[in-house]
């Protein structure tokens, strides 16, 4: 939520910051704005609205010098509007802030620093940022020193870019909770909040800690501690590619990324599976550790949960380890039950949901180890979890989460045979045959993709409803929740996900011939289940939209609309059934002309609780 750039170097910084701000433009897209230093003096720009409208400003009102600091917006406090838009200043200009997170204490600081006379014009916490350095540089503190002071009145969670007059060629930076990166190039720097915007001209970078602060000048970088020690910067390698973060030859990011899927799993098979057994070279737990594990709680939000309610159906099928999901927002809050062989488990695309990660501290502070399945191997939850498994889904822009979604699933799903084996639960016939087929879901995911095109007459249909239903039983319950989430969050059409033995306990009331029921049903245990839920929703007029497996003619001829699956185990099946909905909701999405990559209101890393 809410994006910070800042760049010191040759190039052209209005450049450089606006490429930056449009790599990181999925954070959040009420507003952007950039503030930067030449000949002396801050010059700032903002804008409501995407980057684009910035950009705009930007060709009337170009910008030139060699240092500054730029913004993309997550409206938390204060609407989104110009005066909201960050960068804040100090009453002369003669500092510049951009913020991701929130200043807690920012009430009381914003009545103290009245008292001292500061007119505040933005309802935003971030102001009191400028306004106090403003204060410790009167008071004749040195721009470092009026910074460091500056932090140390500061509370909650923050990443910080600064630049001001005084010190003319410096970015001062800060992190606490929220992520930022320091990144080189050629006789240049970066600060980021994430990867996406250095790729084009960083070689390596810094991964911030938490608590670290200092600035960077064309020296180098300094950084310090929150004890205010000097820290040896640790540079780590870019493996990110620019193709990875670029939407290539697709209309969208969230279509590449659905498109990305079948390598992805390529991928993932060519690391964990040999002709044999599963491995997990990045688990620091060892096996004995894992064979102990009594109780499994799963615990994350949105995408990321659905993913682990299917991953809860494997571990207790083939680990045999009793496993809970709970919603991270709900879960630290209910004074979870804990016990010496309970094991939590995170699961984050980001690594850096403010939820998520709150709950793994509320595990840690009831002294319960942590696992995190995470994409984003560098975020804060692999810092502060015990263990993680990589999901290796590769960079993921698009809001709407896909790629990262069923990389967790498939992810789940070996970590639930590894444990088994371990525990010399599962012949290894039955593993090989289930691997076996693993490996076919590439294969299997890309004659999906072939077929797009009927999933194009669904979406032609379902533009103009207002409401549609999604029914799924065992592996498939989590997919209509799934398959619910996408559609509502960029097409905003209301979709709600059930399991299918509860239809008949209140949501069959909803249907009419206005509202469109998808039945889950691949060939399996719950297929003729389905069946009932479908003659049900029938029988109230619903039109049936069904995701069956190749040739069912009898739901084929109950549907008026179908989309084939090939034939898998009914275990493997989400990992298919997961590509037409994803299809479904972005061709929805295009049909009622939405912005796919930008759903209103939404951001791609939730940081804030
Ligand atoms: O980065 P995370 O996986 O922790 O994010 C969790 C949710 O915010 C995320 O899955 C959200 O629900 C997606 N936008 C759904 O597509």
């Amino acid at each position: 939520m809410c994006g910070i750039v800042g760049y010191i170097g040759p190039k052209s910084v209005e450049s450089v910051l606006l490429v930056g701000l449009q790599k990181l433009e999925y954070r959040g897209y009420d507003s952007a704005g950039m503030a930067v230093l030449g000949d002396g003096e801050i010059a700032t720009r903002k804008a409501v609205g995407k980057i684009a409208e910035l950009q705009k400003l930007l060709k009337n009102q170009p910008m030139f010098g060699t240092v500054g600091i730029g913004h993309s917006r997550w409206a938390t406090h204060g609407e989104p509007s110009t005066v909201n838009a960050h960068p804040h200043l100090n009453k002369q200009h003669t500092i510049a802030v951009v913020h991701n997170g929130v200043f807690e204490n920012y009430a009381k600081l914003r009545s103290e620093l009245t008292d001292d006379g500061y007119v505040f014009l933005s309802e935003t916490d971030t102001e009191v940022a400028p306004h106090l350095m403003d204060k410790y540089l009167e008071e004749g503190f040195s721009p470092e020193e009026a910074f460091a002071r500056m932090l140390r009145r500061l509370d909650g969670q923050y990443a910080l870019a600064v630049i001001a007059e005084k010190a003319n060629q410096k970015i001062f930076f800060a992190r606490k909770g929220s992520p930022l990166i320091v990144a080189r190039g050629k006789s240049e720097y970066l600060l980021s909040s994430d990867i996406p915007a250095v790729v084009p001209i960083c070689e390596d970078a810094i991964y911030l800690e938490n608590g670290e602060w200092g600035y960077v000048s064309p020296e180098g970088v300094t950084i310090f501690n929150a004890a205010g020690d000097i820290v040896t910067p640790k540079w780590e390698p870019i493996t990110v590619s620019i193709e990875d973060v670029d939407k290539g030859e697709f209309e969208y990011l969230m279509l590449k990324e659905i498109y990305e899927q079948p390598d992805v799993f390529e991928r993932i098979f060519k690391e964990r599976l040999d002709e044999t057994f599963i491995h997990f070279p990045e688990l620091k737990f060892g096996k004995e550790y894992l064979a102990r594990v009594g109780r499994i709680l799963i615990q994350a939000c949105g995408t990321s949960l659905n993913a682990g309610m299917i991953g809860r159906i494997y571990i207790e099928q083939f680990s045999r380890i009793s496993t809970e999901t709970d919603y991270s927002s709900e879960w630290r809050y209910r004074n979870p039950l804990t016990s010496g062989d309970s094991l939590v488990v995170g699961i984050s695309q980001s690594g850096e949901t403010a939820d998520t990660l709150a709950g793994i501290r509320e595990a840690k502070a009831k002294f319960m180890r942590v696992l995190s399945f995470l994409n984003n191997v560098n975020s804060t939850m692999a810092r502060e979890s015990d263990a993680l498994i990589n999901l290796m889904a590769g960079p993921e822009i698009g809001v709407a989460s896909t790629k990262a979604f069923t990389a967790q699933v498939a992810n789940l799903l070996l970590f639930s045979l590894y444990v088994g084996s371990i525990k010399w639960l599962i012949p290894s016939e039955e593993r090989a045959k289930i691997l076996s087929e693993l490996r076919m879901v590439p294969d299997m995911m890309r004659k999906i993709l072939k077929n797009h095109d009927s999933i194009k007459k669904i979406a032609a249909f379902l533009k103009d409803k207002n409401d549609t239903i999604f029914l799924g039983r065992t592996y498939n319950y989590p997919s209509a929740l799934e398959g619910a989430l996408k559609l509502k969050e960029i097409s905003y059409i209301h979709a709600s996900g059930y399991a299918g033995g509860e239809f008949k306990h209140g949501p069959l009331a909803l249907v009419s011939e206005n509202v469109p029921v998808v039945i889950i049903a691949p060939k399996g245990e719950i297929r003729t289940k389905m069946i009932s839920n479908l003659k049900e929703a029938q029988a109230r007029k619903g039109k049936i939209i069904s995701i069956i497996t190749e040739g069912d003619e009898e739901i084929k001829k109950e549907s008026d609309f179908y989309f084939e699956i090939p034939e898998c185990d009914e275990s493997i099946s989400p990992l298919l059934v997961a590509v037409p909905l994803q299809l479904l909701a972005y061709y929805t999405a295009i049909e009622r002309g939405c912005d796919v990559d930008r759903p209103r209101n939404l951001a791609k890393a939730v940081t804030v609780e």
